[in-house]
């Protein structure tokens, strides 16, 4: 039964593969709009996700990274470039960052190339990467394997060698039980697809996290129902702004 499902997966994911770029050719030729993520189409220019050359540059490096994701680039790059220009902002901040949920690490390596330029790394900056690389989907409703998801510890140990990064092997929130990060944190990614470890996470750290400070759920408009998450913010008097390609932002500008 299960290789049955499993078969008719991959058949609709290689359909998918051939009909989306001619559906992408013909939406943009007959009505001027594209896809700017799975399900989202847009008439927007777009100059910055589809042609900026720093952007462009760091993200075609990046993606490599995974080898699942990068038949999907085009789709996921609107996505990635949320993620890399709120961490932009996340600079004013002046904590570090953390990522929750590292894989092949495409979204931190995005970040610390497009960062560079701005000389934020030169300095004193950490960025966490937290991820127990054990390939768990949805640890806390059951343990299960997601294959395309990286175990291998030595790729990351490898891949992430600059000073600024500290990799925590563990699941979150467990991690920051187990180690304390001392500083303030001005950019939090949560990329676990665990609702429930990603909101314990967000209850953990949010005293430590600046103003301004950022939070991105990347996986918050999957979710049949965010209501842990959503009181939290509401009793510190912030909320979720959900951006209609999965992903959800929390800024934080007061205590
Ligand atoms: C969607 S992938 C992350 C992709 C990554 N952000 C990127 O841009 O390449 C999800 C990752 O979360 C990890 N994970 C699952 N549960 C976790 C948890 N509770 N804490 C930390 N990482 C977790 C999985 O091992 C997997 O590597």
């Amino acid at each position: 039964m299960n290789i049955i499902r499993k078969i008719r997966q991959q058949f609709v994911e290689y359909i998918k593969h051939i009909f989306d770029p001619i559906v992408n050719v013909y939406l943009r030729r007959r009505y001027g709009i594209k896809k700017a993520y799975q399900g989202m189409f847009t008439s927007s220019n777009m100059y910055e996700v589809y042609q900026s050359p720093l952007f462009n540059g760091c993200y075609e490096r990046s993606i490599l990274n995974d080898s699942t994701l990068a038949r999907q680039k085009d789709s996921l790059r609107f996505r990635y470039y949320i993620n890399a220009s709120i961490a932009r902002l996340a600079i004013s901040g002046g904590g570090d960052f953390v990522c929750v949920g590292v894989s092949y690490g495409v979204a931190p390596r995005l970040i610390y190339e497009y960062l560079k330029p701005t000389g934020f790394w030169n300095g004193s900056h950490k960025f966490f990467l937290v991820d127990k690389f054990d390939q768990a989907w949805c640890p806390s409703m059951g343990t299960k394997i997601q294959q395309s998801y990286c175990g291998s510890f030595r790729f990351i140990k490898e891949e992430f060698q600059e000073k600024n990064f500290e990799i925590i092997k563990q699941h979150a929130p467990q991690a920051f039980v187990e180690y304390r990060i001392n500083n303030k944190i001005s950019f939090l990614l949560l990329d676990a697809n665990d609702m429930v470890s990603e909101y314990k996470t967000i209850e953990l750290l949010y005293d430590q996290i600046t103003c301004p400070g950022f939070i991105i759920i990347d996986n918050y408009g999957a979710y049949a129902s965010n209501e842990a998450i959503n009181s939290f913010l509401k009793t510190n008097n912030n909320f979720v702004i959900p951006i209609g390609n999965h992903q959800g932002i929390v800024i934080k500008l007061w205590e």
